[in-house]
């Protein structure tokens, strides 16, 4: 793509924080020149609230279109309501690798020098949503069930993915994330196709390891530069990379891709935050370094670039930080902070 073309990109700003977060995301875009064109869209409660529809046709038409979307964290109702409609993106647009890395941003603390890139399964196994309830003796949810599947096809897709990044991003090692000692058909199928690939198609390119899940849980915050790039399954990805998030700070600092053959919505890793929306004090880190993946993903390295080295310095130079890293600064300071230190660059 020529650095010139404007790219057509569908926004979400998305429930709680999200509109907070992303007109700060937008600033700091526009003062680095980013090539964006917004098409401006609701979903989530902000559009049930709107028009009575979590997901309206008029959002996914724009995706179809620009094939590329930032998105604020959408809010999903507990237990009853609609279904997630993160997960329904997902599988309208069959973004079936979710990509979250995690880099300490402020040195000093109690995990230094973190550099782990986690790749997520996006489409299957215990999040497919195959679930009901057994009534019994006049307890409608006398039993809950759930079905996971995961397909021979959908392993080696996101598997390919993971050694496939890890080798163009000068990774050393990928390591595959299973509980296949217990769950020996859902994701024994995940660690028997990582072993074959890597066999087949990757032995000599990059280093291959495998551990389990609970066992990784626990190595990750004794030891987590023993890792690298993880690779896993749906549920187990969406846990990990939480605790990753913990070890660079927290959500707050924690970007998400989800791509597919046909799309790819760029995202932060945490929620919609209702505790503190409003108020003007979350942290938009995690959206901006979403919007970075997203000027990598279209040929703007360059930008992405100059992007995460602007807030590394507003952070560490300038000292400018949100309270959920210790600081006093609220989201339109920490803004403005960056939109100085980007034009200071530029
Ligand atoms: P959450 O991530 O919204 O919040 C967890 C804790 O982290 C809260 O104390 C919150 O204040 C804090 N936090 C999160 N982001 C922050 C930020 N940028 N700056 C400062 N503090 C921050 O998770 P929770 O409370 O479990 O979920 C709230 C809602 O968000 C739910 O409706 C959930 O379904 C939705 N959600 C949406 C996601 C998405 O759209 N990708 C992902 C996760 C949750």
């Amino acid at each position: 793509m020529s650095p010139q073309q404007p790219v057509a990109v569908t926004l979400i700003p998305g429930d709680g924080i999200g509109p907070e977060i992303t007109e700060a995301t937008l600033q700091v875009l526009e003062a680095l020149d980013a090539p964006f064109v917004w098409d401006r869209q609701i979903a989530g409660a902000a559009s049930v609230a709107a028009c009575g529809e979590p997901l309206p046709r008029a959002c996914l038409d724009s995706i179809r279109k620009t094939r590329l979307a930032l998105k604020g964290p959408l809010e999903t109702p507990v237990g009853g309501g609609y279904r997630s409609v993160n997960v329904q993106l997902r599988e309208e647009f069959k973004l079936y690798a979710n990509l979250r890395p995690a880099r300490t941003l402020i040195p000093g603390g109690r995990f230094d020098n973190i550099d782990l890139v986690l790749v997520r399964e996006n489409n299957e196994g215990l999040y497919m949503g195959y679930e009901h309830f057994i009534p019994i003796d006049g307890d409608p949810h006398a039993v809950g069930m759930s079905t996971g599947i995961n397909t021979r096809q959908g392993c080696r897709r996101i598997l390919r993915f993971a050694f496939d990044y890890a080798i163009r991003n000068g990774r050393k090692k990928v390591t595959v994330v299973h509980k296949a000692n217990i769950m020996k058909a859902l994701t024994g199928i995940f660690l028997e196709t990582a072993r074959q690939l890597h066999v087949d198609e990757y032995k000599d390119r990059i280093v291959f390891e495998e551990v389990i899940v609970d066992a990784c849980a626990m190595k990750l915050v004794m030891n987590p530069w023993q890792f690298d790039v993880l690779v896993t399954t749906n549920l187990f990805g969406d846990i990990l990379s939480d605790e990753i998030a913990g070890l660079v700070g927290g959500l707050g600092m924690a970007p998400g891709a989800n791509i597919g053959e046909q799309a790819a919505i760029f995202e932060a890793v945490h929620g919609s935050a209702p505790d503190i929306a409003g108020k003007g004090i979350a942290n938009p880190i995690a959206l901006m370094l979403a919007a970075a993946m997203m000027l990598d993903h279209v040929g703007r390295g360059d930008l992405g670039q100059r992007l995460r080295t602007a807030i590394d310095q507003t952070l560490n130079i300038d000292g400018v930080r949100t309270g959920d890293l210790g600081g006093k600064a609220g989201t339109r300071e920490f803004a403005d902070a960056l939109t100085r230190r980007i034009r200071a660059a530029g």
